[in-house]
């Protein structure tokens, strides 16, 4: 069972068929957990032909089996424009992995200065180490990338909508303005996914998804991807077999799994989440809404403009308080659990302070701020929930 022309087909579409052709044939929907460190040969010539193209099948464990190609070739699938995809042990790792396969020593990268905060240290640590320097800026910069750019840029790192603080950015004028100047651009697409945000044909090259949030989906694996345009993509794989980078078969057939049903899972997400922040923003208690999808976000025009949906993750500032109000407020919660991660079918609160972050702007608020990641329960519940936390907010105050 294989569509011949996949990009023909929406993607709830895609999302059924993408992948499969590894277990066709054989009558299993699902491909086979195939556990594998040993590939046997039937003879001496055949290994020796196996050496001559390591590519071309089973080779040894490290390559994967089908159970991870599957996975591999479903998210390439969902990605009109990519040549291949490469799994990562997390979604850090992923981002890791792609920096160092694109950067050498004396080169320069343009991060965001809203990324999420590992990626940043990654930068700050690893690659200074390795005498790459990073220029760290505004998400709202738009086509004013030109002006960072210098010779030394070779990488342009995005992250829309933005960790925390949720600034969607103008992916397209930026990778106009990179691919004009020969620099390559990666985007961590982790809170979109390739449903609600096609990355490359927005022009973008290599899209990175934390695949422990929402390809995942049930909070009990860690895994990353990164999926790019062909010729990215053998540099991708070059450097992912050099550093020795892989995943379990147990846990790509979970990811896989969880893949199946990215479209019902997210369309339950965007209306719980949109149903909560909206009512989060008529509350006297609270200051600000940051939701890509409702107009007080920055850069929310650009998400009107290039996302087909939202998810379940955004922020809101309390009016005033400290830390001791807010954990009045969270930790009485009897729906949300307080930890980090997100993506999975469950909701969570968590207290974060961007201004202790950013670089290169300024973040200021009215009073703390709490990231929620809405799961799929019913929206009313969450907001019963919500309404108790914010009266024992308002009493901490005093
Ligand atoms: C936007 C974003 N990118 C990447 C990651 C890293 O993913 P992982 O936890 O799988 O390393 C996270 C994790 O929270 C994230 O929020």
């Amino acid at each position: 069972m294989q569509h011949d022309d996949p990009d023909s087909l929406k993607p709830g579409t895609r999302l059924v068929t993408a992948g499969r052709p590894h277990s066709a044939g054989r009558g299993i929907v699902n491909p086979p957990v195939m556990r594998a460190s040993t590939i046997l040969f039937e003879n001496v010539a055949d290994l020796r032909a196996a050496s001559r193209n390591p590519d071309a099948g089973l080779y040894y464990g490290r390559r994967g089996t089908p159970t991870q190609w599957s996975l591999a070739d479903a998210l390439t699938e969902l990605e009109p424009g990519a040549g291949g995809t490469m799994l990562y042990p997390s979604g850090v790792a992923a981002i890791s992995a792609v920096l160092l396969a694109l950067l050498d020593p004396g080169d320069e990268v343009l991060m965001v200065d809203s990324a999420y905060e590992p990626s940043r240290v990654n930068c700050n640590t690893l690659l200074r180490r390795l005498g790459i320097t990073t220029r760290f800026y505004d998400p709202l910069i738009g086509a004013g990338i030109a002006d960072l750019i210098g010779d030394k840029t070779k990488v342009i790192f995005l992250e829309s909508p933005g960790s925390l603080t949720f600034e969607v950015q103008d992916v397209p004028a930026i990778c106009a303005v990179a691919r004009a100047h020969g620099i390559t651009t990666v985007l961590d697409n982790t809170w979109a996914t390739p449903l609600l945000f096609p990355a490359l044909a927005s022009g973008v090259d290599i899209s990175i998804l934390a695949c422990t949030k929402y390809v995942v989906g049930h909070s009990d694996v860690m895994m990353g991807s990164a999926t790019a345009t062909p010729d990215q993509y053998a540099r991708l794989r070059r450097t992912a077999m050099q550093l020795g980078q892989c995943v379990s078969p147990d846990d790509a057939y979970l990811a896989l799994r969880g893949l199946r049903t990215l479209g019902v899972r997210l369309r339950q997400h965007e209306e719980g989440g949109l149903t909560v922040a909206r009512w989060l923003a008529e509350q006297p208690q609270v200051a600000h809404v940051l939701h890509p999808a409702l107009p007080g976000c920055p850069g929310h025009e650009h998400w009107k403009r290039d996302f087909k949906g939202a998810s379940g993750l955004f922020s809101f500032v309390l009016r005033g308080g400290d830390e001791k109000a807010m954990a009045a407020l969270t930790d009485g919660l009897r729906l949300f659990g307080i930890g980090f991660s997100w993506g999975g079918f469950e909701s969570l609160a968590l207290p974060v302070d961007p201004a202790s972050i950013r670089t290169a702007t300024r973040w200021e608020a009215d009073g703390p701020t709490v990231r929620l990641h809405i799961g799929i329960e019913e929206p009313e519940d969450l907001i019963v929930d919500l309404a108790e936390g914010l009266k024992r907010f308002e009493s901490a105050l005093g």
